[in-house]
């Protein structure tokens, strides 16, 4: 048997800190072999819908991404092969047309929304990390993150909030949290529990004779 790179999923609410726990996990095992793979870049291609049908998709909901792209793609990296990873435009709210090549690294970071919740996903991973932020502080990020990065009104993004991100969190995201080995809360602050995943991947990574 051949050695299989390591899987580190983590999930969390939107605006938890989801991306900061995984640069932080990333930037620890710079010069290392390692990747990250958000699952926000396998939303579903929408580009043969107009642009005002677009607007009206449910984010939020595990239909929105393509994970069976997104598990093909993993197992490719499991296989050390390579991949053409899809970019995602949140502006027009669809798949750009360009792609990003990725090659095949021991290190897989695998960040988004509902990772945890898709057992197949759930099945290839290693270690399971979700990211426990409170609502009043994710809310106050994105309004920031989508106003200034994500070309969105305070109306848009609190009208999204309020009829789609809250009610599909409390029924999608949230209950992931069962699934998890390990609960941060506060995200990317959290230097304790960064610390403490970067010892048991590099464990792993011993174990496997990566290191
Ligand atoms: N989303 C959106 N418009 C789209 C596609 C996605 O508003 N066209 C939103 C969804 O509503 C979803 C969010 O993007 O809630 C997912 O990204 P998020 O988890 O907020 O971003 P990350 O930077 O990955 O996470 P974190 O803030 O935890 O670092």
């Amino acid at each position: 048997m051949g050695k299989k790179p390591v899987v580190i999923g983590v999930a969390g609410g939107s605006g938890s800190g989801k991306t900061s726990v995984a640069k932080a996990i990333y930037e620890h095992f710079q010069g290392h072999s390692i990747l990250m793979l958000e699952q926000d870049y396998y939303y579903k291609d929408q580009s043969h819908l107009p642009f005002e049908e677009r607007l009206k998709t449910n984010y939020d909901h595990p239909l929105a991404f393509d994970n069976d792209l997104l598990i093909e793609h993993l197992h490719k990296l499991l296989n050390y092969e390579p991949i053409e990873k899809p970019v995602y435009d949140y502006t027009l709210h669809t798949r750009a047309n360009e792609v990003i090549y990725v090659e095949p690294k021991d290190v897989i970071i695998l960040e988004g929304i509902l990772v945890l919740e898709d057992e197949r996903l759930r099945n290839l991973m290693d270690i399971k990390v979700y990211v426990d932020t409170d609502a009043d502080i994710r809310i106050i990020r994105r309004l920031l993150r989508d106003i200034n990065e994500r070309g969105r009104t305070l109306e848009s993004v609190i009208d999204q909030y309020v009829n789609v991100v809250r009610p599909m969190h409390n029924q999608f995201i949230e209950p992931t949290k069962r699934y998890a080995d390990i609960i941060i809360p506060e995200g990317g602050h959290n230097h304790v529990a960064i610390d403490l995943m970067v010892t048991k991947i590099r464990t792993i990574l011993e174990q496997k004779s990566f290191l």
